[in-house]
């Protein structure tokens, strides 16, 4: 039973200080990823509705706000708004060390999966690093795929990749099995055995974002599944 179902989205902008290059973000950016999300989910039947925008100048959350650390989970405990089936977006910088002095940014963003909501429910939510948004200055990554990626997560997918040429893979059917992520966006790349070339335009890979342009019906299944199994959707 596809779904058709609008949630709503609370996006958090944390900055260093006020300018744009320090992270305070335009509006107009933030209307330009809900377009992108809400075009990239089009096929999943999912609508993106903006509810409102919160804006925090820390230096510490702006630049250290990474995977399992305190800063990540005290930004969210001190931000987050809603329930399970409400998405909550941070843009960072993911330099860590002191503000505006650490290294370039390492990751793109990370997010939870439905399952997990129930361990902690405050930390439920999807980072972002600020200048993947639409018309920002990471270069290959300033399209707004980043959100529809970690979006992804959010609503229960895995990397294409997962699990390699082996066994389970990322859980879809008719995703074809990937040995490994792919990077750029390389033509012809078949990395298993199995039939079928590497599924490098998949919005669950690790390509370019102007190489990324599907979800797989699969995916869209899986996801309508978790929704509804984890996130209280009917
Ligand atoms: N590497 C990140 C992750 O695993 C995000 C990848 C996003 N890719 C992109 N083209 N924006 O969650
Ligand atoms: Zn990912
Ligand atoms: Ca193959």
């Amino acid at each position: 039973r596809p779904l058709s179902a609008t949630l709503q989205v609370y996006f958090h902008v944390i900055s260093e200080d006020s300018t744009p290059g320090g992270g305070n973000i335009p509006d107009d950016q933030i209307r330009k990823q809900m377009n992108v999300l809400n075009s990239d989910f089009s096929s999943a039947t999912v609508t993106w509705n903006l509810v409102n925008i919160t804006r925090t100048v820390n230096s510490d959350w702006f630049s250290n706000a990474l995977p399992n650390t305190p800063e990540q989970t005290l930004m969210k405990a001190t931000l987050r708004q809603g329930g399970p089936n409400d998405l909550n977006v941070y843009t960072v910088a993911f330099r860590p060390g002191v503000a505006g002095l650490g290294a370039p940014s390492s990751i793109l963003g990370y997010a939870t999966f439905p399952s997990d909501y129930h361990k902690k429910p405050s930390d439920d939510g999807v980072v972002i690093l600020f200048s993947s948004l639409p018309d920002g200055a990471t270069p290959h990554y300033n399209h707004g795929r980043t959100m529809t990626h970690e979006v992804g997560h959010w609503c229960g997918l895995y990397h294409t990749f997962q699990n390699g040429c082996e066994g389970e893979g990322d859980h879809v059917a008719d995703t074809n099995a990937e040995a490994s992520s792919a990077q750029g966006c390389p033509a012809g790349r078949d990395t298993c055995k199995q039939p079928g070339e590497d599924p490098i335009h998949n919005y669950m890979d690790y390509t370019y974002d102007t190489c990324m342009n599907s979800f797989t019906p699969g995916q869209i299944q899986r996801m309508s599944e978790q929704l509804r199994t984890y996130r209280g959707l009917s």
